[in-house]
């Protein structure tokens, strides 16, 4: 399954295109199943319906863990790294990580959990987190995973949207030299949240908390009544394996529904050729597991191949900007996958952090994310890699479970800020605005893609027609990825960000009309325009255009009381970094908000504004300009 030339690579793919269902029946035998499939493909981009080894049965956690104990057993499965780096670090073995999450898998089980069932993880980046994950997995239940770092008001949206019965937190969380209070946040959420029986808590900071009589119970005395013995329950092909929630154009975020064979397949192939993962390689991919990343690339993808996969509950620059760098000496680290955001904010800090440190165990560079500009690419590249790490910058997003265009490591050359080729099976196309092929090379547009592949969503959890128009509609028998691409002489592929009105902060997904939403909830506030802008560390920075509030004290303490309601509601990564106080917004005389101008004006760049003449008051945006250059 292994790609190990680039004339490999080439016939693969040729042969992808030809015959997707040969080929991905082949992949799919590297795969162990209880029952094999009839049918390897049927699709319809319309409905959409797209099914993948229709007929089979397995459970990947067999996948990840069981069919590895024989011969490898007692090699690390998950190398968790504290927060705190005078703590210990903690190894389990693939034995040690089957029997506890065959143990929790008993738990949940206990607890009234049984296949089919959503459950909400909402937890520290520990070595719980993966096997709550893998338990829920094993039993069949559903897991949708919620980001540490939303408010309990994003959580009851998303548990009741999924009608969760089960929730799994931890008491708290560090983060850095902060501490996060899990539990009581999950208290919030869950007032407003009936499907919810029972909450079973972690230990970790040990802080206060309540415990509730009847839902909340302890994880440490529940493992206490079970035994470690969970025979995987069989599922099909097509079965949900989880929903993960993203934003997109519109203010309420979608739960992305992944299933279990196309993505277990999807999760794997690429893993191990995208990273040209070697057996007994230690691979460290920074991302959280509250997003896709950590979903395909530090828990399924990793674990489905046998690796050793650290996972790492601390911030790149805690309790020092030499943080990663520790890591990786100390773990003799051999992939690093990361996003942009973090490379350039270490890069801030100039070579001193890395000054003594041992990297030579590095063979391996990835970047995800977001768009990675040349300099951060270069300095990644010289001064991480030592110029003999190849660095696969992996274009992909929540909706396709896996990795699309990158390069492979060792054998696809390199290009830095392009995300270079379609791994095989992948069959990206430009087009314009009216969903014509843009051919040829030296060209722009829309990135869409034309043909299935086994790791793409199957629908949004409970609202397929919502599916169906945000991904299948914009074109016609095409999936809109939502972002820009350039394909280059050489047909390189390079992504140069969203065409909608979704922004990109620090590899983090927020949408504009959701972070409008939040700051209009605020007491006082009559509207507001949200846009991105670009921002040195964070990609893009948020400026959020609100109309004159009514003031309570000062403006300065306004626009705290502002950033307080938006992290109320959604979450501190969704605080604008800016907020200008306008007394009006940039309307078309039909009522529209003129994002571009304001774009324009968020970006610093007023000299051309383009065509205004449909504005229905144009003064306004003189006043914004004036406004805007007095801001900070
Ligand atoms: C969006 C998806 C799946 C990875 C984590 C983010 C942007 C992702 C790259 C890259 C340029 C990238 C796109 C995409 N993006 N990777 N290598 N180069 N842009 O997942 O939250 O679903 O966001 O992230 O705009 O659409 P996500």
């Amino acid at each position: 399954m292994q790609i190990t030339s680039f004339k490999q690579y080439e016939e693969d793919f040729k042969k992808s295109v030809e015959n997707p269902e040969q080929f991905w029946g082949e992949v799919a035998q590297n795969f162990q199943w209880r029952k094999p499939w009839f049918k390897v493909l049927s699709w319809n981009f319309e409905a959409p319906e797209i099914k993948w080894f229709e007929g089979a049965k397995l459970n990947i956690t067999e996948n990840c863990l069981d069919r590895h104990l024989e011969k490898s057993g007692d090699q690390p499965a998950i190398i968790w790294e504290p927060n705190n780096p005078e703590e210990e670090s903690v190894t389990l073995t693939y034995k040690m990580l089957h029997e506890r999450v065959c143990r929790f898998a008993n738990v949940l089980k206990r607890n009234g959990a049984k296949k089919g069932d959503r459950i909400c993880i909402y937890m520290p980046m520990v070595p719980e987190l993966a096997i709550a994950v893998l338990a829920c997995a094993r039993i069949g239940a559903v897991h949708s995973v919620i980001f540490g770092g939303f408010s309990a008001k994003s959580i009851a949206d998303r548990i009741n949207d999924s009608q969760c019965k089960v929730v799994i937190t931890a008491d708290g969380a560090y983060r850095g030299s902060k501490q996060i209070p899990l539990k009581d946040v999950i208290d919030d959420a869950l007032i407003g949240c009936p499907t919810v029986e029972k909450c079973i808590v972690l230990t970790h900071v040990r802080t206060p908390v309540s415990m509730l009589k009847g839902r909340d119970v302890w994880w440490e005395d529940e493992v206490k009544h079970v035994n470690d013995i969970c025979e995987a329950e069989e599922m099909d092909a097509e079965d949900m394996l989880f929903i993960l929630y993203t934003s997109g154009s519109t203010g309420k975020p979608k739960g992305v529904v992944h299933t279990c064979g196309g993505y277990m397949v999807y999760a794997g192939y690429t893993f191990a050729n995208v990273f040209n993962y070697q057996p007994g390689e230690v691979y460290f991919c920074t991302a959280d597991i509250g997003w896709i990343t950590g979903h395909s690339y530090i828990v399924y993808g990793p674990l489905s191949q046998g690796a050793t996969s650290v996972l790492f509950e601390g911030i790149p620059t805690y309790p020092t900007p030499s943080r990663f760098w520790d890591v990786v000496e100390k773990h003799k680290v051999n992939t690093l996958y990361t996003a942009p955001t973090a490379i350039r904010s270490l890069m801030s800090y100039g070579d001193e952090p890395l000054e003594g440190k041992d990297l030579s165990s590095i063979r391996v560079l990835g970047s995800v994310g977001e768009p990675i500009n040349e300099e951060a690419w270069h300095w990644f590249d010289e001064k991480i890699g030592k110029g003999k790490a190849p660095i696969v910058d992996t274009w992909w997003q929540t909706e396709t479970g896996g990795i699309m265009i990158s390069p492979i490591a060792t054998v696809t050359p390199t290009k830095p800020s392009f995300a270079t080729l379609p791994l095989p099976g992948i069959q990206p196309i430009l087009v314009d605005e009216n969903g014509q092929e843009i051919v040829g090379n030296g060209v722009m547009g829309n990135l869409c893609i034309k043909f299935p592949w086994p790791g793409m969503l199957r629908t949004t959890y409970g609202d397929h027609e919502r599916c169906k128009q945000t991904y299948f509609s914009t074109y016609p028998n095409l999936y809109f990825t939502g972002d820009g691409c350039l394909r280059d002489e050489d047909g390189y592929y390079r992504i140069t960000g969203r065409v909608d009105d979704v922004l990109n902060v620090s590899g983090h997904r927020i949408g504009t009309a959701e972070v409008e939403n939040a700051i209009n909830m605020h007491a006082g506030v009559v509207e507001s325009a949200v846009v991105g802008y670009p921002h040195d560390v964070k990609g893009q920075g948020i400026y959020a255009f609100v109309i004159n509030p009514e003031m309570h004290g000062e403006a300065e303490l306004t626009k705290k009381d502002i950033l307080q309601t938006v992290t109320r509601v959604i979450g501190a990564i969704a605080k604008p970094d800016k907020i200008l106080f306008v007394s009006g917004l940039p309307k078309t005389r039909s009522g529209k908000i003129m994002r571009r101008i304001l774009r324009k004006v968020a970006e610093g760049d007023t000299s051309n504004l383009g065509d205004t003449s449909t504005l229905l008051d144009p003064a306004v945006v003189d006043e914004i300009i004036e406004a805007a250059k007095a801001l900070k």
